[in-house]
């Protein structure tokens, strides 16, 4: 005891020495710097073309000879644009590779979670374009070459009171991206002191796949324009259901739509968006064509604006390097808040005593799936004006019918979905009495197989009327497969091991399932969008509600197949075998019955109808998020409160369950708020249970002593 004690004393005296000691050079070998950005998930865009005009930027000047005359060195690490990885990222960079400087990152939130690491290791932090005004209040080591929101919310409120003529503006932001948050409220003063209207503001969470409540709300104020400060994901995302509930006026976007899959995943709904950036590729002056140039032969793609800032970061720390008394910490620190009048690609880079450059910005629309340069806005020269309060007279709200309506269907819809996957948790549940918890990623898996397929037989754009019966088919025999081999491999060796050994186990496939998925020859690192299987029409008008084709497909096909699994229960011998083993799995054996056989039939159809959730779900969201998605996790967490909530077990209760949570989500998101949605879900799980604790339809089970 007294030896540890008096270690974990003497660590504590260490540490503060190691923190506090200056990053040192001594002036040999090659130097190596640290770029850590998002190279996987939702927007992995920003990290590679941050990371290839790094790379390009060192390569030219390590062919002059590099700096100081020693060849420069990149280490990236891959934060997946998770905060809590940022920090960690930035730690391995200085203790593992010991890195001079820092490039990074692109996401506002993740330059202040590794901003505040290498601050603490005095390791200079260069962001190339996070512009939420604190990144560089962390302190003296942190600086960015891009200009701030505070300008960016002004630029975007600019162009909609002087080109779009715009009074009233509604704003729809993610709540969890400082980035998006802090632009939006910039906007929302900018747009305010030049003489305009907020109507509303909304929030979502990144990765939200259902934002119809926060859209009816921006629709029922009447905008003229809509406001969506987030990241390109979802950006193209929102931009689509935003079409689909009938909301026609123009988009505007901030430098987070910056990526050619904004267009990939908005399709036609973006079309005539318009976006602050920092730069457009169609710019004639030298500069940016010489970069263009390069960039194009090395890589064979038209640069986007992270990679000119990163190239642009990458040129102004090594003219710092340059002038710096030597690359120790302060040093570096010292030369870089110097840099004066140096010619970057996107702009003159000046540092002020915030260390932030003052620049002008570009305004792009989105035409035939690409951003054209459509005007530029100087920093203003003045102050903007005081807000005055103004009234806000137009627009009228919904009829209450119509919202009432529109909750309904859309409650259907979604129940649908949750139904068929509780299920599968059910069916498994009851038969072998444990929780498969990897059953939200064979959902997964057929969400993104069916998009596999579909992209396999060239129906990208379009496709013929058998194909959604086609992949449906396909999806659930594949889902199956996976289902069956799971059971197999996974949990079959451990039916006589206690509970929790299979549910360890479960989690760990569930695990194994997601990463793999994400994987370049799996389904890869990028969220992608589904092929149109189900034209995208409305079938019927009612009191301003949309029937939509798919919805109706999500509602028929999911009755259906509810229908067939209650007759394949309760009326076949399957089903009687399947009840036997779930009530006692020795005496069904002796009794005659296969157990095996009926485990494996359980998993396989189990597996058959999350598929069938999956191919549905793509259908009706199009946006795939990658497999190692929290949003996934949560919708399988989500269903499975559904089936524990109808009474685990019970296929009616699945449905009714399912039914039930949707509605509570969908009527809270709408009536009371939306950032609640899952709140909701797991206080209607606490009443249930504590009112009836086998779920509604379930009985009571007497344990066996
Ligand atoms: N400005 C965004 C942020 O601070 C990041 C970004 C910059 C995204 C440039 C795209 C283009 O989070």
């Amino acid at each position: 005891m007294i030896a540890l004690v008096a270690m974990a004393l003497s660590c504590d005296r260490l540490s503060p020495q190691v923190t506090a000691a200056e990053n040192h050079d001594d002036g040999t070998g090659p130097i190596v710097i640290g770029h850590f950005g998002s190279m996987t998930g939702a927007e992995a865009t920003f990290g590679q073309s941050t990371d290839k005009g790094v790379r390009l930027a060192m390569d030219e000047r390590n062919i002059q000879g590099g700096v100081k005359g020693r060849m420069i060195e990149l280490v990236t690490i891959d934060d997946a644009g998770k905060s809590q990885e940022a920090g960690t990222a930035v730690t391995r960079l200085i203790t593992e590779h010991h890195v001079k400087a820092i490039l990074g990152e692109v996401a506002s939130s993740l330059s202040k979670a590794g901003g505040a690491v290498a601050q603490k290791y005095r390791v200079p932090m260069i962001s190339p374009s996070s512009t939420n005004e604190s990144v560089t209040l962390i302190g003296n080591m942190i600086f960015r070459v891009c200009f701030i929101d505070g300008f960016q919310g002004y630029v975007v409120a600019k162009f909609a009171r002087d080109s779009l003529h715009a009074n009233r503006v509604g704003v729809l932001y993610d709540q969890q991206q400082a980035y998006s948050k802090g632009l939006a409220k910039e906007f929302d003063h900018a747009f305010r002191a030049l003489g305009g209207t907020i109507t509303t503001s909304q929030a979502y969470t990144g990765g939200d796949v259902d934002l119809s409540a926060q859209l009816q709300s921006l629709k029922d104020t009447n905008p003229e324009a809509i406001f969506l400060p987030g990241y390109y994901t979802d950006a193209g995302n929102i931009a689509r259901q935003a079409r689909k509930l009938g909301i026609t006026v123009p988009l505007l976007g901030g430098d987070g739509w910056d990526s050619e899959k904004l267009t990939e995943i908005g399709g036609d709904a973006i079309e005539g968006s318009y976006y602050a950036n920092h730069y457009s590729f169609e710019d004639t002056r030298p500069a940016v064509q010489n970069f263009v140039a390069k960039y194009q032969k090395r890589y064979g793609a038209v640069p986007d604006g992270l990679a000119a800032l990163g190239y642009d970061a990458a040129l102004v720390l090594f003219d710092a390097m340059d002038r710096a008394k030597s690359l120790n910490g302060g040093d570096l620190a010292e030369a870089i808040a110097q840099t004066k009048g140096f010619p970057a690609v996107t702009g003159v880079i000046t540092l002020d005593k915030n260390r932030n450059p003052v620049k002008s910005a570009v305004m792009l629309v989105v035409k035939n799936g690409k951003p054209h340069y459509f005007g530029t806005v100087d920093p203003p020269t003045q102050p903007l004006p005081e807000i005055k309060d103004v009234e806000d007279t137009g627009g009228g709200e919904a009829s209450m019918l119509t919202k009432l309506l529109q909750t309904l269907v859309n409650s259907l819809a979604l129940g649908a979905l949750y139904a068929l996957i509780a299920l599968g948790y059910t069916l498994v549940y009851g038969v072998l009495r444990f929780i498969n918890f990897a059953h939200s990623d064979v959902f997964t898996f057929g969400a993104w197989i069916s998009f596999t397929f579909a992209n396999w037989f060239g129906w990208a754009k379009a496709a013929p009327g058998y194909g959604l019966p086609l992949i449906l088919v396909l999806a659930m025999v594949t889902c199956s497969a996976l289902g069956v081999t799971i059971e197999r491999l996974a949990y079959r060796p451990l039916r006589r091991a206690p509970r929790l050994n299979v549910l360890i186990t479960a989690i760990g496939v569930s695990l194994l399932l997601q990463n793999t998925g994400t994987l370049p020859w799996a389904f890869g690192p990028n969220p992608q969008h589904m092929a149109p299987l189900v034209a995208d029409k409305s079938l019927a008008t009612i009191a301003g509600v949309h029937l939509r084709l798919v919805d109706m497909v999500v509602l028929a096909l999911a009755l259906v197949l509810v229908g067939a699994l209650q007759f394949l229960v309760y009326r076949t011998k399957l089903g009687r075998a399947m009840r036997a083993v779930s009530f006692d799995e020795r005496v069904a054996a002796l009794m005659g019955v296969n157990v095996n056989r009926v485990v494996t039939i359980t998993f396989a159809v189990g597996s058959a109808l999350a598929a069938a959730g999956g191919l549905l779900f793509a259908l009706k969201y199009e946006a795939l998020q990658i497999t190692a998605g929290s949003q996934w996790v949560l919708l399988g967490l989500t269903a499975f409160v559904a089936a524990v909530v109808g009474g685990i077990g019970d296929v009616r209760g699945a449905a009714v369950g399912a039914l039930l949570i949707a509605a509570v989500q969908e009527f809270g998101a709408a009536y009371l708020s939306t950032q609640l949605r899952d709140v909701y879900v797991f206080t209607i799980l606490i009443i249930v249970l504590l009112v009836k604790p086998s779920g509604l339809f379930g009985r009571a089970v007497v344990e066996k002593v």
